[in-house]
């Protein structure tokens, strides 16, 4: 049997990094988190030693890992024969029971990814405007396309003004005449955003955002500011643009649009859309879809688009999703979480802010007021964090080193009390190595 470090040095000779996506890094391992295989609220590792999940596949788990139901779903795809670039009965039926659930959703495509779905999603919203700026807010994050990996968290030596950030470019590599279609405004600021929307209002073709911020830890809309977005856009002919690639499915069947009453022109909804398959949608208003290839000229095409395994794991999940009092017991798990999480946040006497929203969750450590933007979210203390997870990881407790975790509806009342042990003996260690003395 290999150890992870003697793993990490063979995938290292022929992945960049040892991983097959940068995120999969942990720091807080100095290596990828290697699992042998994962089971209901479990992942293993390569001693096949359990770990109750808090990452839950960055949120794609929401049904656990290896759920019956999907299962079930993948054999029945195979048994056909692998369809794929064929269009099936599954398919069209899929888009209807979105349609049914989600109230933008009047027809509906679907890709892989999140970041290809939205990908398309703004070249649609360019192709029905007929324009071609965006606005995007701070901290907020759409994937990885050249278009929008911008300032999804920016160093603050580089951001800009907080009342407008420039522009940050992600990675190396994107090309920059693309950063001058794209403009940023913090979160929660109604008079930044309506500085931008005065500024560039008609030549915007979307505004886009996640309606609920996991990507920044869990930073919720203030009142009244998701119906700004939606005046605004009402205003300058901006089509009104929600990425629900995390909160699809996991705040409510109807996604953040349904918890806030706001109906977007288009969202992309993914992760826990397909139950841990890779499958995602852009849904929209009707005769904004129109314009997609062949009733219009905005193409949306692929061979592995909507792959009939993923459709068919999909309408599985909505079946899962749509059952009585599902949402009803994550809530209920989660109140008892976090309120536990919080009562130990406060024994120790550690400086850490816990948001949630639903079964998802954001830690902002050296933080103690409550976080609304990105600036704020972006004081925390990562050296904490790495301490804290270190020492979850430790106890037999899986967390990413990532903005967000969360739960799954596989997650028992004592698996999390479990996690909550392991999350008491975490936060003991931060105390012990960065509060004593203060
Ligand atoms: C809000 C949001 N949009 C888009 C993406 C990109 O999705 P994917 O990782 O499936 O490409 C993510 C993924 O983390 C996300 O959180």
């Amino acid at each position: 049997m290999q150890s992870a470090e003697e793993l990490y040095r063979f995938a290292s000779r022929y992945l960049p990094g040892g991983v097959c996506a940068s995120a999969r890094s942990n720091p807080a391992l100095g290596h990828p988190f290697f699992v042998s295989r994962g089971e209901g609220p479990y992942v293993y590792d390569l001693d096949g030693r359990p770990y109750v999940d808090m990452c839950t596949s960055h949120g794609a788990s929401l049904l656990g890992h290896n759920h019956p139901a999907i299962r079930a779903a993948v054999s029945r795809a195979l048994e056909l024969g692998i369809i794929c670039a064929y269009e099936t009965e599954h398919h069209s039926a899929l888009a209807q029971r979105l349609c049914e659930l989600v109230p933008c959703a009047e027809m509906a495509r679907f890709a892989g990814s999140g970041t290809e779905t939205v990908m398309h999603g703004l070249r649609l919203a360019r192709a029905a405007t007929g324009r071609e700026r965006i606005i995007k807010f701070e901290g907020h994050f759409h994937g990885y396309s050249d278009h929008l990996y911008y300032s999804s968290a920016p160093p603050l030596a580089q951001a800009g003004p907080a009342d407008s950030p420039r522009p940050y470019p992600q990675s190396a590599g994107m090309p920059r005449a693309l950063a001058d279609l794209i403009t940023i405004v913090p979160f929660n600021d109604p008079d930044a955003l309506a500085a931008a929307f005065a500024r560039h209002g008609h030549e915007v073709a979307t505004l886009i955002l996640e309606p609920i911020n996991y990507d920044s830890g869990c930073i919720l809309p203030r009142p009244g500011f998701i119906e700004l977005c939606r005046a605004l856009c009402d205003q300058y002919g901006v089509l009104l643009f929600f990425d629900e690639v995390l909160t699809a499915f996991r705040v409510g069947l109807a996604g953040a649009q349904g918890c806030f009453g706001v109906t977007p022109d288009l969202a992309v909804l993914g992760k826990a859309f397909g139950g841990g398959m890779p499958i995602s949608a852009l849904v929209g208003r009707r005769p904004i879809m129109a314009h997609l290839r062949p009733e219009g000229a905005s193409e949306h095409s692929g061979t592995y688009l909507a792959h009939l395994t993923t459709v068919l794991a999909a309408r599985a999940a909505l079946h899962e999703y749509a059952q009585g009092g599902f949402y009803e017991r994550l809530a209920e798990l989660g109140q008892r979480f976090y309120d536990g999480f919080g009562e130990i946040i406060r024994r120790s006497g550690v400086s850490c802010r816990l948001q949630y929203a639903g079964p998802r969750f954001g830690l902002y450590f050296g933080v103690d007021e409550p976080v609304w933007n990105y600036r704020q979210a972006a004081g925390q203390r990562e050296e904490m964090l790495l301490v804290f997870i270190t020492g979850c990881i430790r106890r037999g407790v899986y967390f990413h080193v990532s903005a967000h975790h969360g739960f799954s509806a596989a997650h028992t009342r004592a698996d999390l009390d479990r996690a909550l042990e392991a999350i008491e003996g975490g936060m003991a260690d931060v105390r012990d190595q960065f509060m004593v003395g203060r």
